[in-house]
């Protein structure tokens, strides 16, 4: 097992193509959440703001372990101005003491809660400093991934 994980939830394709842009930059396992029953992009509008709103998460299809890493780059499109119901879920439930996070999302163009909440939940773990992408649509994978090598020097 590597001690590198990308660990990432996606609706509509964004955060997936810059979490499998992330991989070639940084290696290790790469692991998407999928929901027992998905969230249509109609119903992320819907019931993902009425999960959100109570800070609910729909059953997820597999459990996440994450247990062998050290490093978790933890990747969610931003809904509502904050983090989707799943990773959220994930940061409230699992336990990351000593691990680092290094969070990243994709949003339309406002990132709102997302890393202070990210450090807010995630108890014991060091959160690093987050890298927001904006229109990943509108991005060739150049671009996407010049955000991303300059995000990832900035880390410690
Ligand atoms: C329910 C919903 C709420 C959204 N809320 C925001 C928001 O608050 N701010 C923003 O900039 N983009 C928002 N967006 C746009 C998404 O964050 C953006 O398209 C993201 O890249 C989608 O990622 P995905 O394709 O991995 O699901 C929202 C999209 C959806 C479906």
């Amino acid at each position: 097992m590597a001690d590198t994980l990308i660990l990432y939830y996606s609706c509509q394709g964004h955060t997936e193509r810059v979490a499998q842009l992330l991989h070639k930059l940084v290696g290790g396992d790469l692991l998407a959440v999928h929901l027992k029953e998905e969230y249509t992009p109609l119903a992320a509008y819907t019931k993902g703001l009425y999960h959100i709103k109570k800070g609910l998460c729909p059953p997820l299809q597999q459990d996440v372990d994450i247990s062998g890493y050290d490093t978790v780059y933890l990747g969610s499109p931003v809904w509502y101005w904050t983090l989707t119901p799943p990773i959220a879920w994930l940061l409230k439930e699992k336990d990351w003491q000593g691990k680092t996070i290094c969070p990243f999302t994709t949003n339309g163009k406002r990132n709102g809660d997302c890393f202070e909440k990210t450090a807010r939940l995630a108890r014991g773990a060091k959160v690093e400093e987050g890298c927001a992408i904006s229109m990943v649509k509108q991005k060739a994978d150049s671009i996407i991934l010049y955000e991303l090598k300059r995000w990832l020097a900035s880390l410690n």
